[in-house]
Protein backbone atom coordinates (compact mmCIF):
# COMPACT_ATOMS: atom_id res chain seq x y z
CA UNK A 1 0.00 0.00 0.00
CA UNK A 2 1.71 3.01 -1.37
CA UNK A 3 5.24 2.35 -1.65
CA UNK A 4 8.11 5.19 -1.81
CA UNK A 5 11.23 5.06 -3.05
CA UNK A 6 14.81 7.57 -2.61
CA UNK A 7 18.20 7.71 -4.12
CA UNK A 8 21.10 10.07 -3.72
CA UNK A 9 24.29 8.65 -6.19
CA UNK A 10 25.71 8.88 -9.22
CA UNK A 11 23.95 6.35 -11.25
CA UNK A 12 20.81 7.83 -13.37
CA UNK A 13 18.66 8.53 -10.65
CA UNK A 14 15.50 8.53 -13.05
CA UNK A 15 16.42 4.59 -13.65
CA UNK A 16 16.27 3.92 -9.94
CA UNK A 17 14.12 5.31 -8.81
CA UNK A 18 11.39 3.25 -12.03
CA UNK A 19 13.32 0.29 -11.00
CA UNK A 20 12.34 0.33 -7.34
CA UNK A 21 9.30 2.13 -7.65
CA UNK A 22 7.95 -1.46 -10.51
CA UNK A 23 9.69 -3.72 -7.62
CA UNK A 24 7.05 -2.11 -5.25
CA UNK A 25 4.16 -2.08 -8.02
CA UNK A 26 2.71 -5.27 -5.87
CA UNK A 27 1.75 -3.51 -2.89
CA UNK A 28 -1.01 -1.68 -5.24
CA UNK A 29 -1.25 1.59 -6.07
CA UNK A 30 -3.52 4.29 -8.92
CA UNK A 31 -1.07 6.71 -9.35
CA UNK A 32 2.54 7.80 -9.17
CA UNK A 33 5.11 9.91 -9.57
CA UNK A 34 9.15 11.09 -9.21
CA UNK A 35 11.07 14.47 -8.22
CA UNK A 36 14.28 15.03 -9.31
CA UNK A 37 16.87 17.57 -7.92
CA UNK A 38 20.27 18.68 -8.85
CA UNK A 39 21.14 21.72 -7.68
CA UNK A 40 19.03 24.32 -9.36
CA UNK A 41 15.74 22.59 -9.59
CA UNK A 42 13.53 20.14 -8.79
CA UNK A 43 11.45 18.66 -11.75
CA UNK A 44 8.09 16.49 -10.30
CA UNK A 45 6.17 13.94 -13.09
CA UNK A 46 3.19 12.48 -12.18
CA UNK A 47 0.48 10.08 -13.73
CA UNK A 48 -2.34 7.94 -12.83
CA UNK A 49 -2.66 4.26 -13.48
CA UNK A 50 0.31 2.30 -13.95
CA UNK A 51 3.81 3.03 -13.74
CA UNK A 52 4.34 1.99 -17.42
CA UNK A 53 1.87 5.19 -18.30
CA UNK A 54 4.27 7.33 -15.54
CA UNK A 55 7.48 5.83 -17.66
CA UNK A 56 5.55 6.89 -21.03
CA UNK A 57 5.36 10.56 -19.40
CA UNK A 58 9.09 10.76 -18.34
CA UNK A 59 10.54 9.54 -21.64
CA UNK A 60 8.59 12.54 -23.35
CA UNK A 61 9.57 14.78 -21.05
CA UNK A 62 13.21 16.35 -21.07
CA UNK A 63 14.90 15.76 -18.16
CA UNK A 64 17.32 17.96 -15.37
CA UNK A 65 20.74 15.96 -15.01
CA UNK A 66 19.50 14.96 -11.45
CA UNK A 67 21.98 14.08 -8.05
CA UNK A 68 19.33 12.80 -6.33
CA UNK A 69 15.32 11.91 -6.41
CA UNK A 70 12.56 10.68 -4.38
CA UNK A 71 9.52 8.47 -6.35
CA UNK A 72 6.28 7.10 -4.87
CA UNK A 73 2.98 4.96 -5.78
CA UNK A 74 -0.05 6.23 -4.56
CA UNK A 75 -2.63 4.27 -2.90
CA UNK A 76 -5.68 7.16 -2.77
CA UNK A 77 -6.51 7.54 0.72
CA UNK A 78 -7.45 11.35 0.86
CA UNK A 79 -9.00 12.75 -2.49
CA UNK A 80 -9.69 10.50 -5.63
CA UNK A 81 -6.85 8.78 -7.65
CA UNK A 82 -6.07 11.76 -10.10
CA UNK A 83 -2.53 13.52 -11.25
CA UNK A 84 -2.80 16.51 -8.69
CA UNK A 85 -3.51 14.09 -6.06
CA UNK A 86 -0.54 11.97 -6.59
CA UNK A 87 2.62 12.48 -4.84
CA UNK A 88 5.27 14.28 -4.45
CA UNK A 89 4.09 17.32 -3.47
CA UNK A 90 5.58 20.61 -3.19
CA UNK A 91 4.86 23.44 -0.62
CA UNK A 92 7.36 26.33 -0.39
CA UNK A 93 10.76 24.57 -0.08
CA UNK A 94 9.47 21.09 1.13
CA UNK A 95 8.76 18.60 -1.45
CA UNK A 96 7.74 15.26 -0.26
CA UNK A 97 6.41 11.61 -0.80
CA UNK A 98 4.31 9.71 2.04
CA UNK A 99 2.63 6.43 2.86
CA UNK A 100 0.41 6.51 5.76
CA UNK A 101 -2.57 8.72 7.33
CA UNK A 102 -2.89 12.00 8.86
CA UNK A 103 -5.43 12.01 11.26
CA UNK A 104 -5.95 15.21 12.43
CA UNK A 105 -5.54 17.03 8.59
CA UNK A 106 -8.33 19.01 8.85
CA UNK A 107 -7.29 20.80 12.54
CA UNK A 108 -3.29 21.01 10.57
CA UNK A 109 -5.05 22.38 7.76
CA UNK A 110 -7.08 24.96 9.03
CA UNK A 111 -4.13 26.43 11.15
CA UNK A 112 -1.52 26.60 7.87
CA UNK A 113 -4.65 28.46 5.66
CA UNK A 114 -4.96 31.02 8.32
CA UNK A 115 -0.85 31.29 8.26
CA UNK A 116 -1.83 32.06 4.13
CA UNK A 117 -0.84 28.53 3.01
CA UNK A 118 -2.99 27.64 0.04
CA UNK A 119 -3.80 24.05 -0.79
CA UNK A 120 -3.87 22.88 -4.71
CA UNK A 121 -5.32 19.17 -3.83
CA UNK A 122 -7.41 17.37 -1.59
CA UNK A 123 -5.00 15.15 0.26
CA UNK A 124 -3.26 15.14 4.01
CA UNK A 125 0.57 14.67 2.17
CA UNK A 126 0.52 18.61 0.97
CA UNK A 127 -0.82 19.60 4.32
CA UNK A 128 2.38 17.56 5.66
CA UNK A 129 4.86 19.13 3.09
CA UNK A 130 3.10 22.62 4.56
CA UNK A 131 3.73 22.30 7.82
CA UNK A 132 7.17 21.43 7.68
CA UNK A 133 7.69 24.33 5.95
CA UNK A 134 6.11 26.42 8.12
CA UNK A 135 8.75 25.56 10.48
CA UNK A 136 11.60 25.65 8.44
CA UNK A 137 14.10 28.37 9.60
CA UNK A 138 17.67 27.49 9.34
CA UNK A 139 17.44 23.74 10.69
CA UNK A 140 15.30 20.88 8.93
CA UNK A 141 15.58 18.53 11.44
CA UNK A 142 14.32 21.06 13.82
CA UNK A 143 11.33 21.57 11.50
CA UNK A 144 11.03 17.66 11.21
CA UNK A 145 10.60 17.13 14.69
CA UNK A 146 8.05 20.46 15.51
CA UNK A 147 6.14 18.79 12.69
CA UNK A 148 5.63 15.19 13.67
CA UNK A 149 4.90 16.62 17.20
CA UNK A 150 1.80 17.91 15.75
CA UNK A 151 0.85 14.99 13.94
CA UNK A 152 -1.72 12.64 14.41
CA UNK A 153 -1.30 9.44 12.33
CA UNK A 154 1.07 7.39 10.39
CA UNK A 155 3.69 8.09 7.71
CA UNK A 156 6.71 7.18 6.53
CA UNK A 157 8.14 10.00 4.58
CA UNK A 158 10.76 10.94 1.88
CA UNK A 159 11.95 14.68 1.84
CA UNK A 160 14.12 17.15 -0.63
CA UNK A 161 14.24 20.19 1.95
CA UNK A 162 15.36 22.84 -1.34
CA UNK A 163 17.61 24.51 0.73
CA UNK A 164 20.05 21.51 1.65
CA UNK A 165 21.02 19.77 -2.11
CA UNK A 166 23.68 17.78 -0.33
CA UNK A 167 21.13 15.39 1.31
CA UNK A 168 17.70 13.55 1.40
CA UNK A 169 15.42 13.02 4.64
CA UNK A 170 13.38 10.03 5.54
CA UNK A 171 11.42 9.70 8.66
CA UNK A 172 8.87 7.61 9.96
CA UNK A 173 5.96 6.27 12.35
CA UNK A 174 3.71 3.47 12.15
CA UNK A 175 4.42 3.29 8.20
CA UNK A 176 7.60 0.83 7.13
CA UNK A 177 10.90 2.76 6.05
CA UNK A 178 14.14 1.28 5.53
CA UNK A 179 17.54 2.49 4.24
CA UNK A 180 19.82 0.96 1.79
CA UNK A 181 23.97 1.16 2.15
CA UNK A 182 25.59 1.50 -1.46
CA UNK A 183 29.18 2.41 -2.62
CA UNK A 184 29.02 5.86 -2.91
CA UNK A 185 25.07 6.11 -3.01
CA UNK A 186 22.55 5.58 -0.83
CA UNK A 187 19.08 4.65 -0.59
CA UNK A 188 15.73 4.56 1.02
CA UNK A 189 12.26 2.72 0.38
CA UNK A 190 9.49 1.29 2.04
CA UNK A 191 10.34 -2.44 1.39
CA UNK A 192 13.70 -4.06 0.38
CA UNK A 193 12.31 -5.78 -2.85
CA UNK A 194 12.82 -2.50 -4.19
CA UNK A 195 16.59 -1.86 -3.38
CA UNK A 196 17.92 -5.67 -3.91
CA UNK A 197 19.27 -4.63 -7.52
CA UNK A 198 21.65 -2.65 -5.93
CA UNK A 199 22.66 -3.40 -2.01
CA UNK A 200 22.01 -6.22 0.29
CA UNK A 201 22.53 -3.60 3.31
CA UNK A 202 20.26 -2.35 5.25
CA UNK A 203 18.94 0.21 7.98
CA UNK A 204 15.80 -0.44 9.67
CA UNK A 205 14.86 2.90 10.27
CA UNK A 206 13.16 2.98 13.75
CA UNK A 207 10.26 5.68 14.98
CA UNK A 208 11.54 8.70 16.66
CA UNK A 209 15.00 8.74 14.49
CA UNK A 210 15.50 10.99 11.53
CA UNK A 211 17.66 9.22 8.34
CA UNK A 212 19.62 12.36 6.78
CA UNK A 213 21.06 10.68 3.74
CA UNK A 214 24.24 11.96 1.36
CA UNK A 215 25.79 10.08 -1.45
CA UNK A 216 28.74 8.85 0.95
CA UNK A 217 27.04 8.95 3.98
CA UNK A 218 23.64 7.65 6.39
CA UNK A 219 23.32 9.86 9.77
CA UNK A 220 20.64 8.64 12.05
CA UNK A 221 19.65 11.56 14.39
CA UNK A 222 17.63 11.31 17.37
CA UNK A 223 15.84 13.84 19.41
CA UNK A 224 17.71 16.82 20.28
CA UNK A 225 19.93 16.11 17.47
CA UNK A 226 21.49 12.85 19.33
CA UNK A 227 23.57 10.73 16.62
CA UNK A 228 22.15 7.18 16.98
CA UNK A 229 24.67 4.35 15.81
CA UNK A 230 23.13 2.80 12.91
CA UNK A 231 22.74 -1.51 13.07
CA UNK A 232 23.54 -2.73 9.53
CA UNK A 233 21.89 -5.63 8.34
CA UNK A 234 22.71 -7.79 5.52
CA UNK A 235 20.25 -9.51 3.88
CA UNK A 236 20.83 -11.43 0.90
CA UNK A 237 17.44 -12.16 -1.43
CA UNK A 238 18.65 -15.50 -3.86
CA UNK A 239 18.11 -15.54 -7.31
CA UNK A 240 15.51 -18.14 -7.83
CA UNK A 241 13.06 -15.58 -4.99
CA UNK A 242 13.40 -12.17 -7.74
CA UNK A 243 10.92 -12.37 -10.42
CA UNK A 244 8.71 -14.66 -12.26
CA UNK A 245 10.93 -17.36 -13.03
CA UNK A 246 9.27 -18.32 -16.16
CA UNK A 247 5.79 -18.51 -15.05
CA UNK A 248 3.11 -16.18 -16.27
CA UNK A 249 2.12 -14.61 -13.25
CA UNK A 250 3.36 -14.55 -9.11
CA UNK A 251 0.45 -15.87 -7.98
CA UNK A 252 0.96 -18.95 -10.09
CA UNK A 253 4.69 -19.08 -9.05
CA UNK A 254 3.74 -18.50 -5.38
CA UNK A 255 1.20 -21.39 -5.39
CA UNK A 256 3.56 -23.83 -7.42
CA UNK A 257 6.40 -23.04 -4.73
CA UNK A 258 3.92 -24.64 -2.10
CA UNK A 259 5.66 -28.12 -1.61
CA UNK A 260 9.40 -26.96 -1.18
CA UNK A 261 8.26 -24.15 1.17
CA UNK A 262 6.15 -26.22 2.94
CA UNK A 263 9.05 -28.60 3.50
CA UNK A 264 11.56 -25.98 4.46
CA UNK A 265 8.83 -24.50 7.17
CA UNK A 266 7.60 -27.58 8.69
CA UNK A 267 10.69 -29.83 8.49
CA UNK A 268 12.65 -28.59 11.41
CA UNK A 269 9.90 -29.21 13.64
CA UNK A 270 8.70 -32.50 12.60
CA UNK A 271 12.41 -33.18 13.48
CA UNK A 272 12.05 -31.75 17.10
CA UNK A 273 8.53 -30.56 17.87
CA UNK A 274 10.01 -29.20 21.12
CA UNK A 275 11.63 -25.96 18.71
CA UNK A 276 7.55 -24.92 18.64
CA UNK A 277 6.30 -22.77 21.66
CA UNK A 278 4.72 -24.80 24.53
CA UNK A 279 1.37 -22.96 24.87
CA UNK A 280 0.50 -25.93 27.05
CA UNK A 281 0.32 -23.24 29.70
CA UNK A 282 -2.24 -20.90 28.28
CA UNK A 283 -5.74 -20.92 29.66
CA UNK A 284 -7.55 -19.36 26.37
CA UNK A 285 -6.14 -17.97 23.05
CA UNK A 286 -6.93 -15.04 21.07
CA UNK A 287 -5.93 -15.10 17.56
CA UNK A 288 -5.85 -11.75 15.72
CA UNK A 289 -5.28 -10.98 11.60
CA UNK A 290 -6.76 -9.71 8.82
CA UNK A 291 -8.28 -11.02 5.72
CA UNK A 292 -6.58 -14.82 4.81
CA UNK A 293 -4.24 -14.10 7.76
CA UNK A 294 -7.26 -14.32 10.03
CA UNK A 295 -8.76 -17.12 8.13
CA UNK A 296 -5.23 -19.31 8.43
CA UNK A 297 -5.98 -18.17 12.23
CA UNK A 298 -9.86 -19.40 12.13
CA UNK A 299 -8.49 -22.79 11.20
CA UNK A 300 -5.83 -22.71 14.38
CA UNK A 301 -9.02 -21.93 16.28
CA UNK A 302 -10.66 -25.03 15.01
CA UNK A 303 -7.87 -27.43 15.44
CA UNK A 304 -6.72 -25.87 19.17
CA UNK A 305 -10.32 -25.98 20.58
CA UNK A 306 -10.72 -29.34 19.13
CA UNK A 307 -7.79 -31.23 19.60
CA UNK A 308 -6.18 -29.14 22.35
CA UNK A 309 -9.25 -28.05 24.49
CA UNK A 310 -7.57 -24.50 25.11
CA UNK A 311 -10.42 -21.98 24.32
CA UNK A 312 -9.84 -20.00 21.32
CA UNK A 313 -11.09 -17.21 19.34
CA UNK A 314 -9.78 -16.08 15.43
CA UNK A 315 -10.73 -12.55 15.12
CA UNK A 316 -10.36 -9.59 12.46
CA UNK A 317 -8.10 -7.21 14.33
CA UNK A 318 -9.82 -3.90 12.87
CA UNK A 319 -12.66 -4.82 15.34
CA UNK A 320 -10.21 -6.71 17.83
CA UNK A 321 -8.07 -3.77 18.53
CA UNK A 322 -11.24 -1.19 19.55
CA UNK A 323 -13.28 -3.96 21.43
CA UNK A 324 -13.25 -4.77 25.34
CA UNK A 325 -11.05 -7.82 25.04
CA UNK A 326 -11.24 -9.97 28.50
CA UNK A 327 -8.32 -11.16 29.43
CA UNK A 328 -6.15 -12.90 32.20
CA UNK A 329 -2.84 -13.61 32.88
CA UNK A 330 -3.05 -17.16 31.14
CA UNK A 331 -4.10 -15.47 27.86
CA UNK A 332 -2.45 -15.68 24.24
CA UNK A 333 -2.47 -13.59 21.40
CA UNK A 334 -1.55 -15.08 18.60
CA UNK A 335 -1.11 -12.24 15.68
CA UNK A 336 -0.67 -13.52 12.13
CA UNK A 337 0.57 -11.71 9.66
CA UNK A 338 2.41 -12.29 6.50
CA UNK A 339 3.95 -9.04 5.87
CA UNK A 340 3.91 -7.94 9.65
CA UNK A 341 3.27 -4.70 8.39
CA UNK A 342 -0.54 -4.90 8.54
CA UNK A 343 -1.82 -1.51 10.40
CA UNK A 344 -4.77 -3.19 12.32
CA UNK A 345 -2.39 -6.40 13.37
CA UNK A 346 0.17 -4.23 14.71
CA UNK A 347 -2.16 -2.23 16.89
CA UNK A 348 -3.69 -4.81 18.64
CA UNK A 349 -0.23 -6.46 19.34
CA UNK A 350 0.67 -3.34 20.57
CA UNK A 351 -2.59 -2.86 23.00
CA UNK A 352 -2.18 -6.61 24.13
CA UNK A 353 1.44 -5.81 25.45
CA UNK A 354 -0.09 -2.95 26.96
CA UNK A 355 -2.22 -4.54 28.82
CA UNK A 356 0.74 -7.25 29.71
CA UNK A 357 -0.80 -10.11 27.78
CA UNK A 358 1.85 -12.01 25.73
CA UNK A 359 2.12 -11.96 21.82
CA UNK A 360 3.10 -14.87 19.67
CA UNK A 361 3.35 -14.32 16.22
CA UNK A 362 3.10 -16.26 13.18
CA UNK A 363 4.86 -13.86 10.18
CA UNK A 364 6.68 -14.43 7.05
CA UNK A 365 8.69 -10.90 6.58
CA UNK A 366 11.26 -11.42 9.04
CA UNK A 367 12.37 -8.06 9.26
CA UNK A 368 8.68 -6.70 9.81
CA UNK A 369 7.47 -4.35 12.84
CA UNK A 370 5.78 -7.47 14.41
CA UNK A 371 8.74 -9.73 13.81
CA UNK A 372 10.77 -7.25 15.69
CA UNK A 373 8.54 -6.42 18.49
CA UNK A 374 6.38 -9.53 19.65
CA UNK A 375 7.16 -11.68 22.42
CA UNK A 376 7.74 -15.02 20.28
CA UNK A 377 7.48 -14.81 16.67
CA UNK A 378 7.86 -17.59 14.71
CA UNK A 379 8.56 -17.48 11.21
CA UNK A 380 6.66 -19.22 8.21
CA UNK A 381 9.78 -19.71 5.58
CA UNK A 382 7.60 -18.19 2.59
CA UNK A 383 10.62 -16.36 0.81
CA UNK A 384 8.99 -13.06 -1.26
CA UNK A 385 5.62 -13.25 -1.71
CA UNK A 386 4.61 -10.70 -4.90
CA UNK A 387 1.58 -11.40 -5.88
CA UNK A 388 -1.45 -9.41 -3.96
CA UNK A 389 -3.71 -12.17 -2.78
CA UNK A 390 -1.62 -14.89 -0.37
CA UNK A 391 -1.40 -17.95 -1.40
CA UNK A 392 2.07 -19.94 -0.05
CA UNK A 393 2.07 -17.42 3.04
CA UNK A 394 -1.27 -18.29 3.70
CA UNK A 395 -0.62 -22.23 3.45
CA UNK A 396 2.46 -22.32 5.63
CA UNK A 397 0.40 -20.28 8.32
CA UNK A 398 -2.13 -22.61 7.85
CA UNK A 399 0.70 -25.57 8.46
CA UNK A 400 2.58 -24.00 11.49
CA UNK A 401 -1.11 -23.88 13.50
CA UNK A 402 -1.58 -27.75 12.32
CA UNK A 403 1.92 -28.37 14.30
CA UNK A 404 1.28 -26.32 17.13
CA UNK A 405 -2.49 -28.03 17.71
CA UNK A 406 -0.52 -31.25 17.21
CA UNK A 407 2.31 -30.39 19.31
CA UNK A 408 -0.10 -29.54 21.91
CA UNK A 409 -2.62 -32.64 21.93
CA UNK A 410 -0.12 -35.31 20.75
CA UNK A 411 -0.31 -36.86 24.11
CA UNK A 412 -4.05 -37.55 24.11
CA UNK A 413 -4.29 -38.71 20.31
CA UNK A 414 -4.78 -42.27 19.29
CA UNK A 415 -1.90 -42.80 16.98
CA UNK A 416 0.47 -39.72 16.58
CA UNK A 417 3.27 -40.75 14.62
CA UNK A 418 0.72 -41.96 11.65
CA UNK A 419 -0.16 -37.91 11.93
CA UNK A 420 3.91 -37.06 11.76
CA UNK A 421 4.22 -39.57 9.02
CA UNK A 422 1.35 -37.59 7.22
CA UNK A 423 3.16 -34.02 8.37
CA UNK A 424 6.66 -35.72 6.44
CA UNK A 425 4.22 -36.73 3.27
CA UNK A 426 2.31 -33.75 2.90
CA UNK A 427 4.87 -31.65 0.53
CA UNK A 428 4.86 -34.36 -1.92
CA UNK A 429 1.19 -34.83 -2.29
CA UNK A 430 0.63 -31.31 -2.50
CA UNK A 431 2.93 -31.36 -5.54
CA UNK A 432 0.66 -34.27 -6.61
CA UNK A 433 -2.27 -32.11 -6.16
CA UNK A 434 -0.52 -29.23 -8.16
CA UNK A 435 0.41 -31.38 -10.96
CA UNK A 436 -3.18 -31.84 -11.81
CA UNK A 437 -3.52 -28.17 -13.09
CA UNK A 438 -5.45 -29.35 -16.00
CA UNK A 439 -8.15 -30.45 -13.70
CA UNK A 440 -9.03 -27.36 -11.96
CA UNK A 441 -8.92 -25.57 -15.37
CA UNK A 442 -11.33 -27.90 -16.11
CA UNK A 443 -13.48 -26.31 -13.08
CA UNK A 444 -12.59 -22.71 -14.30
CA UNK A 445 -14.21 -23.18 -17.56
CA UNK A 446 -17.56 -24.35 -15.84
CA UNK A 447 -17.96 -21.26 -13.83
CA UNK A 448 -15.60 -18.08 -15.35
CA UNK A 449 -19.03 -16.98 -16.21
CA UNK A 450 -21.11 -16.74 -13.69
CA UNK A 451 -20.80 -13.48 -11.40
CA UNK A 452 -21.72 -15.70 -8.27
CA UNK A 453 -20.69 -18.23 -6.23
CA UNK A 454 -20.92 -19.60 -2.77
CA UNK A 455 -18.53 -21.90 -0.99
CA UNK A 456 -20.52 -24.01 1.98
CA UNK A 457 -18.85 -26.54 4.96
CA UNK A 458 -18.71 -27.16 8.38
CA UNK A 459 -16.52 -26.35 10.73
CA UNK A 460 -13.10 -26.48 9.45
CA UNK A 461 -14.04 -27.00 6.32
CA UNK A 462 -16.10 -23.52 6.89
CA UNK A 463 -13.10 -21.84 7.21
CA UNK A 464 -11.36 -23.02 5.03
CA UNK A 465 -14.39 -22.19 2.48
CA UNK A 466 -13.73 -18.62 3.73
CA UNK A 467 -10.73 -18.66 2.23
CA UNK A 468 -11.86 -20.36 -0.70
CA UNK A 469 -14.57 -17.78 -1.07
CA UNK A 470 -12.02 -14.57 -0.22
CA UNK A 471 -9.29 -16.06 -3.33
CA UNK A 472 -11.77 -16.22 -5.81
CA UNK A 473 -13.42 -12.79 -5.36
CA UNK A 474 -10.40 -11.25 -4.82
CA UNK A 475 -8.48 -11.88 -8.19
CA UNK A 476 -11.56 -13.18 -10.16
CA UNK A 477 -14.19 -9.92 -8.92
CA UNK A 478 -16.72 -12.98 -9.51
CA UNK A 479 -18.77 -12.14 -6.32
CA UNK A 480 -18.49 -15.43 -3.39
CA UNK A 481 -19.73 -15.75 -0.34
CA UNK A 482 -18.81 -18.45 2.47
CA UNK A 483 -21.52 -19.87 4.50
CA UNK A 484 -21.58 -22.40 7.15
CA UNK A 485 -23.55 -25.30 5.50
CA UNK A 486 -26.35 -25.61 7.64
CA UNK A 487 -26.87 -21.81 8.02
CA UNK A 488 -27.71 -21.60 4.70
CA UNK A 489 -31.44 -22.42 4.76
CA UNK A 490 -32.05 -19.53 7.63
CA UNK A 491 -31.86 -16.62 4.59
CA UNK A 492 -29.23 -17.35 2.13
CA UNK A 493 -30.59 -19.76 0.00
CA UNK A 494 -32.84 -17.75 -1.49
CA UNK A 495 -29.41 -16.63 -3.54
CA UNK A 496 -29.22 -19.30 -4.94
CA UNK A 497 -30.24 -19.59 -9.02
CA UNK A 498 -29.85 -22.07 -11.95
CA UNK A 499 -26.36 -22.77 -12.76
CA UNK A 500 -24.65 -21.20 -9.62
CA UNK A 501 -21.37 -22.30 -8.55
CA UNK A 502 -21.56 -23.82 -5.08
CA UNK A 503 -18.26 -25.42 -4.15
CA UNK A 504 -18.93 -27.78 -1.06
CA UNK A 505 -15.87 -29.04 0.94
CA UNK A 506 -15.98 -32.29 2.83
CA UNK A 507 -13.05 -33.41 5.55
CA UNK A 508 -14.97 -34.08 8.13
CA UNK A 509 -16.06 -37.75 8.05
CA UNK A 510 -18.63 -37.12 11.32
CA UNK A 511 -20.08 -34.12 9.02
CA UNK A 512 -19.77 -35.48 5.72
CA UNK A 513 -23.48 -36.93 5.59
CA UNK A 514 -24.60 -33.19 7.10
CA UNK A 515 -22.95 -31.48 4.24
CA UNK A 516 -23.80 -33.64 1.73
CA UNK A 517 -27.71 -33.10 2.41
CA UNK A 518 -26.94 -29.13 2.49
CA UNK A 519 -25.11 -29.73 -1.20
CA UNK A 520 -27.99 -31.73 -2.22
CA UNK A 521 -30.34 -28.69 -0.88
CA UNK A 522 -28.96 -26.31 -3.40
CA UNK A 523 -28.32 -28.46 -6.34
CA UNK A 524 -32.51 -29.53 -5.77
CA UNK A 525 -32.88 -25.63 -6.70
CA UNK A 526 -30.57 -25.37 -9.55
CA UNK A 527 -26.91 -24.89 -8.38
CA UNK A 528 -23.55 -26.64 -10.31
CA UNK A 529 -22.40 -28.45 -7.43
CA UNK A 530 -18.29 -28.86 -6.78
CA UNK A 531 -17.29 -31.52 -4.02
CA UNK A 532 -14.07 -30.94 -2.76
CA UNK A 533 -13.53 -33.88 -0.29
CA UNK A 534 -11.17 -37.13 0.38
CA UNK A 535 -10.86 -40.63 -1.29
CA UNK A 536 -12.11 -42.29 2.19
CA UNK A 537 -15.35 -39.43 1.72
CA UNK A 538 -15.88 -39.60 -1.90
CA UNK A 539 -20.04 -39.30 -2.53
CA UNK A 540 -19.77 -39.58 -5.91
CA UNK A 541 -17.48 -40.24 -9.18
CA UNK A 542 -17.49 -36.32 -10.13
CA UNK A 543 -15.68 -35.54 -6.82
CA UNK A 544 -12.14 -34.01 -7.12
CA UNK A 545 -10.82 -35.90 -4.15
CA UNK A 546 -7.04 -36.05 -1.97
CA UNK A 547 -5.71 -38.46 -0.35
CA UNK A 548 -7.14 -39.54 2.97
CA UNK A 549 -4.61 -38.02 5.73
CA UNK A 550 -5.25 -37.07 9.12
CA UNK A 551 -7.33 -33.69 10.56
CA UNK A 552 -4.30 -31.45 10.75
CA UNK A 553 -2.77 -32.31 7.25
CA UNK A 554 -6.04 -31.95 4.91
CA UNK A 555 -6.60 -29.32 4.62
CA UNK A 556 -3.04 -28.19 3.73
CA UNK A 557 -4.30 -30.87 0.39
CA UNK A 558 -7.58 -28.63 -0.12
CA UNK A 559 -6.57 -25.20 -0.25
CA UNK A 560 -4.08 -25.38 -2.88
CA UNK A 561 -6.91 -26.78 -5.34
CA UNK A 562 -9.22 -23.54 -4.29
CA UNK A 563 -5.94 -21.35 -5.06
CA UNK A 564 -5.75 -22.83 -8.28
CA UNK A 565 -9.65 -22.79 -9.25
CA UNK A 566 -9.32 -19.28 -8.38
CA UNK A 567 -6.04 -18.07 -10.41
CA UNK A 568 -7.44 -19.99 -13.51
CA UNK A 569 -11.07 -18.29 -13.20
CA UNK A 570 -9.42 -15.18 -12.92
CA UNK A 571 -7.10 -15.88 -16.55
CA UNK A 572 -10.17 -16.63 -18.17
CA UNK A 573 -12.03 -13.99 -17.24
CA UNK A 574 -9.12 -12.15 -18.39
CA UNK A 575 -8.21 -10.19 -14.57
CA UNK A 576 -4.52 -8.39 -13.66
CA UNK A 577 -3.89 -11.48 -11.71
CA UNK A 578 -1.15 -9.88 -9.55
CA UNK A 579 -2.48 -6.90 -8.85
CA UNK A 580 -6.27 -7.05 -8.45
CA UNK A 581 -8.04 -3.41 -8.87
CA UNK A 582 -8.12 -1.50 -5.66
CA UNK A 583 -6.23 -3.85 -3.21
CA UNK A 584 -2.82 -3.80 -1.57
CA UNK A 585 -0.12 -6.05 -0.15
CA UNK A 586 0.60 -4.55 2.55
CA UNK A 587 -2.13 -2.76 4.46
CA UNK A 588 -0.06 -0.34 6.50
CA UNK A 589 -3.27 1.93 7.55
CA UNK A 590 -6.19 1.58 8.77
C1 LIG B 1 -5.80 -11.93 0.61
C2 LIG B 1 -4.73 -11.26 1.32
C3 LIG B 1 -5.09 -10.41 2.46
C4 LIG B 1 -4.03 -10.50 3.57
C5 LIG B 1 -4.31 -9.46 4.65
C6 LIG B 1 -3.31 -9.54 5.79
O1 LIG B 1 -5.29 -12.74 -0.40
O2 LIG B 1 -3.59 -11.37 0.95
O3 LIG B 1 -6.36 -10.70 2.96
O4 LIG B 1 -4.04 -11.80 4.09
O5 LIG B 1 -4.27 -8.18 4.10
O6 LIG B 1 -2.02 -9.29 5.34
P1 LIG B 1 -0.78 -9.72 6.20
O7 LIG B 1 -0.78 -11.22 6.24
O8 LIG B 1 0.40 -9.16 5.49
O9 LIG B 1 -0.97 -9.14 7.56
Amino acid sequence: MCGIVGYIGKKNVKDVLLTGLKALEYRGYDSAGIALRNDDEIQIIKNTGRIKKLEQKINQTKLIKATSGIAHTRWATHGEANITNAHPHQVGKITLVHNGIIENMEELKTKLLNKGYEFKTETDTEVVAALIDSYLDNDIIDALYKAVDDIVGSYALGIISEDDKEHLYALRKDSPLLLGIGQEENFFASDLTALTDYTNKFIFLEEGEIAKLSQNKIELIGANHTQIAPEIKEINIEESEKGKQGYEHFMLKEIMEEPVVLEKTIKPYLNNLDLLPDLSTYKQIHIVACGSAMYAGLIGKYLIEKYAGIPCTAEVASEYRYKNNIYDRKTLVILVSQSGETADTIAAMREAKKQGITTMAIVNVKTSTIAREVDIPLFIEAGPEIAVATTKAYLLQVALFSLIAFKLAKNNLENPDKILKDFEKIPRIVKEILDKRENYKEIANQIYQNENAFFIGRQMDFAICEEGSLKLKEVSYIHCEAKEAGELKHGTISLINKGMPVFGIITDENLRDKTLANIKEVESRGAKTFIITTDKLKTSDKDITVPNTSAFTVVLEIVPILQLIAYETAKLRGCDIDKPKNLAKSVTVE
